[in-house]
């Protein structure tokens, strides 16, 4: 696909769009075949970039992958799993931080383990000490190199007591991969509670895991010596439903999102309620629409589950800059996440990026120099610009507005898009979207 889109903006988004499974779990899910000793399947699963990069991935390392994409099946044999070359993996992750939890089933399954320098969207420094404080708690020696990161349990890995500074998806994810097969018992205070995780949770249940989550955010989980297989449905993308829940409301347009699902998206749906937003819930999935009159501004805090995800926050900033009035929003999963309004502000947006933690409790990143705060002031119209994506969902944000703006925008770098959104492009068509590829 060309990595330039032209984009005709100013009518609104119409019709009906598929979202399949989400992303940040199909994503482990994957990764967490290899934890067993017979084949998994994987269904659900979208035609995404990051799902490409995993594959390749896993059948580095021996893992034999069929796939059937149209119908969204995936195949995962991991009988004869074995070391990668350090180059191959090098090139194969590109952008992509998933290598970082193939350590724990590595290290069970070879005693060692390599990744290399791990990519990302660049929205915060995206450290991962938690990964490797966990990893060397369970035994594993890790050695820093010029390419990445070699780690080895020559003696296996065993249960150990951690408590996360910060709830981290990742690093609770890289838990349960390692403690799933470590000897004895292990227990995670501080976890991260995400549907993804849970969902995680569910496909390590089926393969044989002994896991259970507290109320207070502590996993415990009892370390078996084998696992099987699965087959399991990925849940639904709720960051894919909720940006194109946020292109309605930005263009004034209405949208059928097919394989949204409620139960995890209850925080943004009443968000979406008082900005002006209305949407109806059946069986199949969620109609998302502008019902007319002004949207309303309002005072918003990212949080980790159940609070509004920050991933939500890049799409929903471009409609809040058509509500009527001062919205303020505060981010405090990532440190760096507001530089794609820029891009809003040189299309007529008027907002202004803050240091201090505005409109909330204050947060890790208050009095520390990160501009994490923004006041919005709405509503402008959007007009035509030249745009290059930044990042994954900065970069839908971007399409959002160039699809809300009168003109023609040109948007570049739209291949980041594919990473997370899948067929994106074929989307807009189905909405009515005019656009061309340059
Ligand atoms: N953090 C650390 N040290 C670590 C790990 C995380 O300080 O070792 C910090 C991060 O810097 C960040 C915070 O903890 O400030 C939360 O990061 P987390 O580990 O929860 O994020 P992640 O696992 O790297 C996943 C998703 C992100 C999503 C976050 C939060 C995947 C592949 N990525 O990232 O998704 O924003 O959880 O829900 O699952 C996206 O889809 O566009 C995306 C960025």
């Amino acid at each position: 696909m060309s990595s330039l889109l032209y984009v005709n903006g100013g009518a609104p988004l119409n019709g009906e769009i598929t979202v399949r499974g989400a992303k940040n779990f199909v994503s482990k899910a994957m990764v967490a075949a290899i934890l067993g000793d017979e084949p998994s399947v994987l269904r659900n699963v979208p035609q995404i970039r990051d799902v490409a990069v995993v594959t390749g991935l896993l059948e580095l390392h021996g893992v034999h992958v069929q796939a059937e994409p149209e119908a969204g099946i995936l195949r995962l044999d991991p009988v004869n799993v074995e070391s990668a070359h350090v180059a191959d993996i090098d090139a194969h992750a590109g952008s992509s931080r998933i290598p970082i939890l193939f350590c724990g089933p590595l290290l069970h399954r070879l005693g060692e383990a390599f990744i290399p320098d791990l990519g990302g969207c660049r929205i915060g420094d995206r450290p991962i000490n938690f990964h490797l404080d966990i990893l060397r708690r369970f035994g594993a020696v890790v050695e820093k190199r010029e390419q990445g990161i070699a780690l080895y349990a020559p003696n296996g890995l065993r249960g150990t007591k951690i408590a996360l500074p910060y709830p981290s998806v990742g690093a609770t994810e890289q838990l349960l991969l390692t403690a799933v097969r470590a000897e004895g018992l292990t227990e995670l205070k501080g976890a991260a509670v995400e549907p993804e995780i849970l969902d995680l949770i569910a496909v390590l249940q089926k393969m044989g895991a002994l896991i259970s989550v507290d109320t207070d955010r502590t996993i415990r989980i009892e370390g078996v010596s084998r696992l099987s297989g699965y087959q399991h449905t990925a849940l639904s993308d709720r960051i894919e439903a909720a940006s194109w829940a946020s292109a309605a409301l930005a263009t004034h347009g209405d949208v059928y999102v097919r394989g949204a699902t409620q139960p995890e998206m209850t925080t943004f749906l009443n968000t979406y309620r008082k900005v002006g937003g209305a949407f109806e819930v059946d069986d199949d999935g969620i109609r998302f629409y502008h019902p007319g009159g002004d949207l309303r501004a309002i005072v918003l805090e990212t949080d980790v589950h159940p609070g509004f995800m920050t991933d939500w926050q890049q799409p929903l900033v471009v409609a809040l800059t058509q509500a009527k009035g001062l919205s303020i929003v505060h981010e405090t999963v990532y440190e760096n996440r507001f530089e794609f309004t820029e891009a809003l502000v040189g299309m007529g947006a008027t907002i202004q990026v803050y240091r201090e933690c505005l409109g909330g409790a204050p947060c890790r990143f208050g009095q520390r120099n990160f501009v994490h705060s923004a006041v919005i002031s709405g509503a402008t119209p959007l007009s035509a610009a030249e745009i290059e994506v930044p990042d994954l969902r900065g970069g839908f944000s971007h399409l959002i507005a160039a699809l809300a703006a009168k003109g023609t925008s040109t948007v570049h770098g739209i291949e980041l898009i594919d990473r997370g959104y899948e067929r994106f492009t074929d989307k807009l068509t189905a909405l009515g979207a005019e656009f061309s590829r340059g």
